[in-house]
């Protein structure tokens, strides 16, 4: 849906009834899945896409470009507007960026950081009023492997997600005291549209795409509803004791080394 008007529901159950969630970015991918499952349990949710129209059925569909300040504000207000409050954060607006440090010019430093690392900041900064007053206050990034591995050919992206995850760490220590719990969970390479476009550019997508399962030592790539699921738990009521974290959903890419 694209207007601004949530369908009429009956009482929501499950651990989110009662509680209000934005999810940037979830028109697609991963987004798209925590959205459905912030839903599925309960939640009222917002979504904020630069493609609001494809954001999943049943959510408060908002246009954002989460790179433009006002836009970010006008967004977040109108999910308050729409949801009347707001527990939950989930920041995962997010684009890639492919090359060594030698091959991205300034201006594409500048986007990349500008839309991954400021992006949070945005809306984090918009949304804080809101969940200064929620009971059950959360916030979860989005941040990725790249954050916690060096991978070949990901310099920006990379540089951007490790911003993520220190900036996950400093926000978890300064909105303590305002029983906001941050914390980011850092995917693998999961199945969404975003690697089926990097396939599409690949040579070969079928030996590319075998590349990278064959890196997930769980021989596969990440699923978005595993991503959602750890992220409804960092999410939801049952973590309250649990921020500054980051959670690896990578198959056991960062820490396991098992024989082949
Ligand atoms: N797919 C992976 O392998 C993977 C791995 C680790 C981390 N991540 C992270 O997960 C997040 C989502 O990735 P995905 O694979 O679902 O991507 P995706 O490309 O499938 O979806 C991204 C969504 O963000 C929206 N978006 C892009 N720019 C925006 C902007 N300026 N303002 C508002 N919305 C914008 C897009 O419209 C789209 O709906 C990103 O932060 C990404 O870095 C992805």
């Amino acid at each position: 849906m694209t207007d601004t008007a949530l369908p009429r529901r009956r009482a929501a159950r499950g651990p989110f009834a009662g509680l209000a969630a934005i999810v940037t970015g979830g028109s697609s991918g991963i987004g798209y899945a925590i959205a459905t499952t912030l839903r599925t349990r309960g939640a009222q949710v917002a979504v904020l896409d630069l493609d609001p129209a494809a954001a999943p059925p049943g959510t408060l569909a908002l246009p954002v470009d989460v790179a433009d300040d006002a836009s970010v504000r006008a967004a977040v207000a109108a999910a308050v507007d729409g949801l009347g409050r707001i527990d939950i954060l989930v920041n995962n607006a997010g684009i890639g960026a492919q090359g060594t440090v030698a091959d991205n010019d300034d201006d594409t430093w500048r986007r990349v950081l500008d839309l991954n690392v400021l992006g949070v900041v945005r809306t984090t900064r918009a949304a804080l009023p809101h969940l200064r007053r929620s009971p059950a206050a959360a916030i979860v990034n989005l941040g990725s492997i790249a954050a916690t591995a060096g991978l070949p050919q990901r310099a920006l992206y990379s540089a951007s997600k490790g911003a993520v995850l220190a900036l996950t760490r400093a926000m978890a220590a300064d909105h303590l005291a305002d029983g906001i719990r941050v914390n980011c969970v850092n995917p693998g390479t999961v199945d969404t549209p975003w690697v089926a476009r990097l396939l599409a550019q690949a040579d070969d997508a079928d030996a590319e795409r075998a590349a990278l399962e064959a890196r997930q030592p769980h021989g596969r790539l990440v699923t978005a509803a595993e991503v959602a699921d750890a992220v409804a738990y960092l999410a939801g009521p049952n973590a309250g004791s649990t921020t500054g974290i980051a959670l690896a959903v990578d198959g056991g890419m960062q820490n396991l080394r098992p024989r082949r």
